[in-house]
């Protein structure tokens, strides 16, 4: 090994998040991602969904700002879950106590359900659609994402009625990027060739455009 070889890290362990919503941070995650308190006082809280001590770190900091809509930096953390049944079911479990995704789409590689939390941190909760990386790769050589690289939107309840059917995920995949699932009002967004100069803003104009995305 030459003496300026790069030893990578593992993996992404944890985010950090600062807030003046403290206590209903920490009930969010714990909610949402069905995290528990590793460690917990009046100044932090961490939380784990797995066996790491922490995932999320929460720093009850009143003084913070809130977020300026059109901050740069982060925009969302993505969460995996192993299928579409664990996607789904977590889905279910927070609608019935109202919390609802802004955001759901078939991105291609994933399926994806965007929430927010308290302070407009955006979390995305998804599977992958193909077993893995080459067999991604081998769909994105087909042309569909190169045509469509941010996504096809999805209603979750159709998704999840049509699932329950008896398709598997590479079936549901295929028709949701058919768009089969369109939300109410929505039709499929004309190609973004090659790719737009500004794509949120490009996703956003699409949304507002059929009625059917936040102002
Ligand atoms: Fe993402």
């Amino acid at each position: 090994m030459s003496s300026n070889s790069v030893i990578r890290p593992g993996y992404i362990h944890h985010i950090f998040l600062r807030t003046k919503r403290f206590d209903a941070m920490r009930a969010f995650y714990k909610l949402v991602l069905g995290c528990e308190a590793f460690f917990e006082n009046e100044m932090f809280s961490w939380l784990s969904f797995d066996r790491e001590h922490h995932r999320i770190a929460i720093a009850n900091m009143p003084q913070s700002q809130d977020q300026a809509p059109t901050q740069e930096g982060l925009d969302h953390v993505g969460y995996q879950y192993a299928g579409p049944e664990d996607l789904f079911a977590t889905y279910e479990r927070l609608r019935d106590v109202g919390v609802e995704p802004y955001w759901c789409t078939d991105h291609g590689g994933t399926t994806s359900f965007y929430y927010k939390d308290p302070d407009g941190n955006g979390l995305e909760l998804q599977y992958d659609n193909y077993p893995n990386r080459e067999a991604l790769l081998e769909w994105m050589k087909g042309g569909d994402f190169a045509r469509n690289p941010i996504g096809v939107d999805v209603d979750p309840e159709r998704l999840i009625e049509t699932f329950r059917t008896g398709l598997d995920r590479l079936e549901l995949h295929h028709r949701s990027r058919r768009g089969d699932f369109l939300p109410e009002g929505m039709s499929m967004a004309a190609p973004a060739a090659p790719f737009p100069a500004d794509p949120v803003g490009y996703m956003i104009s699409i949304r507002r455009a059929v009625g059917a995305g936040p102002e």
